[in-house]
């Protein structure tokens, strides 16, 4: 599908950069937006073969109805995405606000140099997806696409096959609670 861009005007010394145009962007304006966003956390996992490995994950949403599917938008600095892209299915844990060590564990370390599932309890879900039993309110999914351009994430689009909720899941951990951690890979980083 061809999506027509706004900011095209047929010139073509424009590469579509729209500080071309005297319009600086404004970083600060754009980080009150995504504090007002303020995303709930969840720990994508995946395995392949003996790799195993997961992170948390700030950039993730529904974004089709039907039929349904979700985006997960993964750090290409990370190993759970070298094992994403290495998978067919991936599992998502919503955390709630009494799981900051778990967010710790997954978000500041790397499983490149820790194994972090050593640290907590965790079962073979569906398609051999490691699952942390901590973590109740979760699914597991099936890669559908992966989207890519010159950004440092890449955008997995997956179908929720099972999915385990409770009635009252609790509050989620949010991005704001989450301020104080260190990500064990910044999103610049390349793997080689
Ligand atoms: C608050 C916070 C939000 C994060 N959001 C994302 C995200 O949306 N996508 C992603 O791939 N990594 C995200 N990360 C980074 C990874 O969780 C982190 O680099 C992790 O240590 C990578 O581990 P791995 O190398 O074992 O995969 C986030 C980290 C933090 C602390």
């Amino acid at each position: 599908m061809a999506i027509d861009d706004p900011q095209d005007d047929g010139d073509p010394r424009d590469d579509g950069d729209p500080r071309d145009d005297g319009d600086p962007r404004d970083d600060d304006a754009f980080e009150r937006l995504n504090e007002m966003a303020d995303p709930a956390m969840v720990v994508v996992t995946a395995r392949s073969g003996e790799r195993r490995d997961g992170c948390l994950v700030g950039f993730h949403s529904q974004c089709s109805i039907e039929p349904v599917r979700y985006a997960v938008w993964m750090s290409k600095a990370n190993l759970t995405t070298e094992i994403v892209l290495d998978c067919t299915h991936l599992g998502v844990h919503f955390l709630t606000d009494a799981d900051h060590e778990l967010a710790d564990l997954f978000g500041s370390e790397t499983g490149d140099q820790v194994d972090k599932f050593s640290f907590i309890s965790s079962t073979d879900g569906p398609h051999g997806v490691p699952t942390i039993d901590d973590l109740p309110n979760r699914f597991v999914a099936r890669r559908t696409a992966v989207l890519e351009d010159e950004s440092d994430h890449l955008c997995v689009i997956i179908e929720p096959l099972d999915i385990r909720a409770a009635d009252s899941p609790g509050s989620p951990l949010r991005l704001s609670a989450v301020a104080d951690l260190q990500p064990g890979h910044v999103a610049t980083d390349r793997r080689d």
